[in-house]
């Protein structure tokens, strides 16, 4: 069965307690966190403050997606507030091990995500240093943008780089998913969705959580 992480990124945040209580009573066992600089990734989104307030409201993981430049400097802070999975970009800094260290020695499970156009090659001397690859299937930036179906390609060479470096590895998938597209990146090898508009704008967010969960 697949985790779904739905992303706050598409909440009506002036309910923003009320619409992660619904997801976690659905069933969800992640909750994505879009963390957005305005310099590594064009849009800024929220941070520290959003993510102290909602953590003692909820168990699920909190899945950190750092978009930022330079993460290093921000890894024992996304800690401290009680991130789960801290992820960043593979184009965001070069001190891949560094950051990946940083965020074992603070306790956490390690992530390191790569954009569309990153070839998933660049990553493979990493994959058995981290908990979680995620795959990008739009251009970070901004949720309810349509899926890339080239994307399908990285998926299935992290899969495949896992079978061989880290079996153990969680492929995670994030931009544009739907209950349309969840079996094709399901079939590449992903088992970690996240999915923004497509739960927090579904007409019922109980049910749709539901439709996903039965991946
Ligand atoms: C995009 C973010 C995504 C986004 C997904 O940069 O990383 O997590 O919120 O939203 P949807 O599912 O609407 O594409
Ligand atoms: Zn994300």
């Amino acid at each position: 069965m697949i985790k779904l992480s739905p992303s706050i990124l598409a909440c009506d945040f002036s309910k923003l307690g009320e619409e992660i209580k619904k997801v976690e009573l659905a069933g969800s066992q992640y909750i994505h966190l879009d963390v957005m600089d305005g310099i590594f990734v064009p849009n800024i989104s929220f941070g520290v403050p959003v993510i102290q307030s909602i953590r003692p409201m909820s168990n699920m993981v909190f899945d950190t997606h750092l978009m930022i430049t330079d993460p290093i400097r921000y890894i024992e802070t996304f800690a401290k507030i009680g991130s789960d999975i801290i992820t960043f970009h593979y184009e965001s800094c070069e001190n891949h091990i560094e950051v990946i260290d940083k965020i074992h020695s603070a306790g956490k499970k390690a992530a390191i995500s790569i954009k569309p156009k990153t070839p998933a090659f660049v990553i493979e001397s990493l994959i058995d240093k981290v908990e979680m690859v995620l795959v990008m299937t739009v251009e970070p930036g901004y949720g309810g943008q349509a899926f890339i179906p080239e994307t399908i390609n990285n998926i299935k060479a992290v899969k495949q780089m896992a079978q061989i470096h880290n079996p153990q590895l969680d492929i995670e998938v994030d931009g544009g998913i739907t209950l349309d597209n969840i079996e094709i990146v399901t079939q590449a090898g992903a088992n970690v969705i996240v999915a923004g508009s497509s739960v927090f704008k579904a007409p019922d967010i109980n049910e749709r959580v539901k439709e996903f969960l039965k991946y």
